[in-house]
């Protein structure tokens, strides 16, 4: 598909498509080659696009149900209708192999339909407060009203899925956004936005606006946009959180998810596939990759080489070839820090199975063993397709292990011993434990987010519609029950 545009790729102020006087040009993160040039706005249109959020708040939290409803179900049809263009797009800007954007696109088809049925739901809820004396004959009715505005800022491993996830609840519930896609992947964001801009949603309902960290950071701070929603890197995240002190800041953030290989486990070479095929996909670029996996002792010799042998069966290689599983990372700079975290860990004793150099910024899918925790490899998270193993005592041991991170996003525990599950699922210190599978499994209804240094808030259709708005309380005194 050519991506490149006659006229750069329009920016979307307040429902409307303009172009600016700046531009930003989009690279292909497996050889460099520019696919796209993107209008990058100026000061007077950021302003119109806040003001007119702004504006409409009041009048699209009343916009009816339906019509909201009706407005996402477009989107998620016209999502499914261009789903070949817009896989494509993704991995033109991203670099994933084509086979992960198609996923990624169904997802995004996905969340607007669940946000379309949500929107439909969403009511609130009554509560008797006849439970005492002083509240006979009163009945309290609790709404949800959105918080206002929502400031969307979307990484760049799911440059839709995870702008759907922004951007959907915020409608569903009634709130104007403006999202700020990652300057290396807007090409999906914007087609998302000429997608919207065919619904009856009101002008100023929402704008797509690919903008650098200076013009971020002053929406950031700007009074008029009382929800920041960011998904991205720890730093990059606190410090927003500091910035923006009185207003509500959800963060996902990264991790270093585990998989724990539990010795009651039938099947070991599945989960060796499992935790090869999410440790690499995507080139591990995706905060609940499998980062570092927990094998019991009495598997570890029949689980390392299994594992070993799945990965090494990965083919690298050109994004668009449907045989490639592994493809870049987003640019050479990142595939150069993973190789020297690996080297770091080897130099402090860790053993290579597997991978551990790069081509240019694809990085070999990495197997290591024997890896000290304090190395990066270990305690950070990597963000590239390299999988850390450590062989433990038993469950005490590795959960100890996937606590003693300062991330918890995702943890997953290959167990059919429900005792062991039910403790994985109070014990471990994560947003999120999926027993018999790999940490990276999510749906996108589920509530999702982290704990620790992984973020605060959820995401997940219905979970960040709560999160986008608050309860307001009316009570009834006086009435018949
Ligand atoms: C993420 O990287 O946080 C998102 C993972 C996903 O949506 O599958």
């Amino acid at each position: 598909m050519d991506t490149i545009t006659p006229e750069p790729r329009p920016a979307w102020i307040a429902g409307r498509a303009e172009q600016g006087t700046a531009t930003l040009d989009v690279h292909h993160p497996f050889d460099g080659s520019e696919v796209a040039t993107v209008a990058v706005p100026e000061a007077d249109q950021i302003e119109r696009a806040v003001a007119a959020a702004v504006a409409v708040a009041p009048k699209l939290r009343r916009t009816p149900a339906h019509v909201r409803a009706a407005a996402l179900d477009h989107t998620s049809q016209q999502l499914a209708a261009r789903a070949e263009e817009l896989a494509e797009l993704i991995t033109a800007e991203n670099g994933k192999p084509l086979k992960w954007a198609e996923a990624e696109v169904r997802r995004a088809v996905n969340v607007f339909r669940i946000a379309a049925e949500e929107a439909r739901r969403f009511s609130g809820d009554l509560q008797r407060l006849d439970t005492d004396t002083a509240g006979e004959n009163r009945l309290a009715m609790v709404r949800r009203i959105p918080r206002g505005p929502v400031l969307g800022i979307a990484p760049f491993n799911f440059p839709l899925n995870l702008v759907a996830h922004k951007v959907a609840p915020a409608l569903a519930v009634g709130a104007p956004i403006i999202v700020k896609p990652a300057p290396r992947t807007p090409l999906s964001a914007l087609v998302l936005g000429e997608i919207l801009a065919e619904t009856d949603l009101p002008a100023g309902a929402f704008s797509v606006l690919p903008l650098g960290n200076e013009d971020t950071a002053k929406l950031v701070a700007d009074p008029r946009l009382p929800v920041v929603s960011f998904t991205g890197s720890g730093p990059v995240g606190w410090s927003l959180a500091e910035a923006a002190p009185r207003k509500h800041v959800v963060l996902e953030l990264g991790g270093n998810a585990a998989a724990v290989v539990l010795g009651d486990w039938p099947d070991l070479a599945g989960a060796a596939q499992r935790i090869a095929t999410f440790g690499n996909y995507q080139a591990g670029q995706s905060c609940i990759a499998v980062q570092r996996v927990l094998v019991e002792r009495s598997v570890a010799d029949e689980f390392i080489p299994a594992l070993a042998e799945a990965i090494g069966a990965l083919r690298t290689g050109d994004p668009y070839d449907s045989t490639v599983d592994v493809g870049p990372v987003v640019d050479e700079a990142a595939a150069e820090r993973i190789v020297a975290w690996v080297d770091e860990a080897v130099a402090a004793g860790a053993k290579l199975l597997a991978g551990g150099s790069r081509q240019g910024a694809t990085v070999e899918p990495t197997l290591l063993t024997s890896v000290p925790a304090d190395t990066k490899a270990w305690s950070e998270e990597i963000f590239g397709p390299v999988l850390a193993v450590s062989v433990v005592d038993d469950a005490d041991e590795a959960f100890a292990a996937v606590n003693a991170s300062a991330y918890g996003l995702q943890a997953g525990v290959f167990t059919r011993d429900v005792r062991l599950a039910f403790r994985a699922s109070a014990e471990l210190e994560v947003g999120g434990v999926i027993i018999g599978d790999v940490p990276s499994y999510r749906a996108d209804q589920m509530p999702y987010g982290g704990v620790k240094g992984s973020g605060v808030g959820r995401e997940g259709v219905l979970a960040a519609m709560h999160d986008l708005t608050e309860e307001r309380v009316t009570v009834f005194a006086g009435i018949d029950l």
